[in-house]
């Protein structure tokens, strides 16, 4: 799988040196959870922040945007490579979708544990990923919801039967127990945060998440 650290659980204080010993241990991309307050029950950092990471790492950042007004903000992450941001948050996804692409960027849509995959649908084709919420959005350090393992395999058959060329991407709980079963449902992008930084030994935990196929 491909591997995307999630911030998040770092302890912030000690930023650099924690990002840097994942990027040395071959991370795809660093994972940015934005959160304001009010799409989510939780305030995490800003695009300063943000932007003060993707200066100083080696790695694509990917932001992940748990914010109630995505157009807002898209154009805040200059350095970052990937835009993520929730269906649930946006009364026109085509429009924030189009931004995203003429910011040059790749573009994913995020679904919390709660929406239904029809939603979806309309959207697929003009996405380069879907992150799939494994956990409620808002914070890290959660369990990881089996419940969601149905909606991954269903993604995975309409993406297969619509010839479509894109990831799914998971996040929340993610160890590398879930991470298996998530891959073996069709995901390949876990995102991690608790699991890498939280570990005795980060370049061990990122190594096993690489690992699965
Ligand atoms: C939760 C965030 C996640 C979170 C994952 O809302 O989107 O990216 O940091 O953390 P863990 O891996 O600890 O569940
Ligand atoms: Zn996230």
């Amino acid at each position: 799988m491909k591997v995307s650290a999630s911030i998040l659980s770092c302890d912030f204080s000690n930023l650099k040196n924690e990002l840097s010993v994942a990027e040395n241990s071959k991370l795809d991309f660093v994972h940015l959870d934005i959160m304001d307050g009010h799409f989510v029950p939780n305030i995490s950092f800003g695009p300063h922040v943000a932007h003060c990471i993707d200066k100083i790492s080696n790695v694509p950042s990917e932001v992940h945007l748990m914010v109630s007004n995505p157009l807002k903000f898209i154009d805040k992450f200059p350095l970052s490579k990937t835009i993520i941001f929730h269906l649930e948050s946006s009364d026109d996804p085509f429009d924030v979708i189009s931004k995203i692409n003429n910011l040059k960027k790749s573009v994913g849509i995020s679904i919390k544990p709660g929406t239904n995959i029809d939603r979806l649908v309309p959207f697929l084709k003009f996405l380069d990923l879907i992150l799939v919420m494994t956990v409620e959005p808002g914070f890290g350090g959660q369990t990881f919801m089996y419940d969601q393992v149905g909606k991954i395999e269903n993604l995975k058959k309409i993406i297969n039967n619509e010839n479509l060329n894109l990831e799914i991407e998971v996040d929340g709980g993610i160890n590398y127990e879930t991470a298996k079963i998530c891959a073996e449902a069709g995901a390949s992008i876990a995102v991690a945060g608790t699991y890498i930084f939280k570990s005795d030994n980060v370049r061990n935990s990122i190594n096993l998440l690489k690992s699965i196929n």
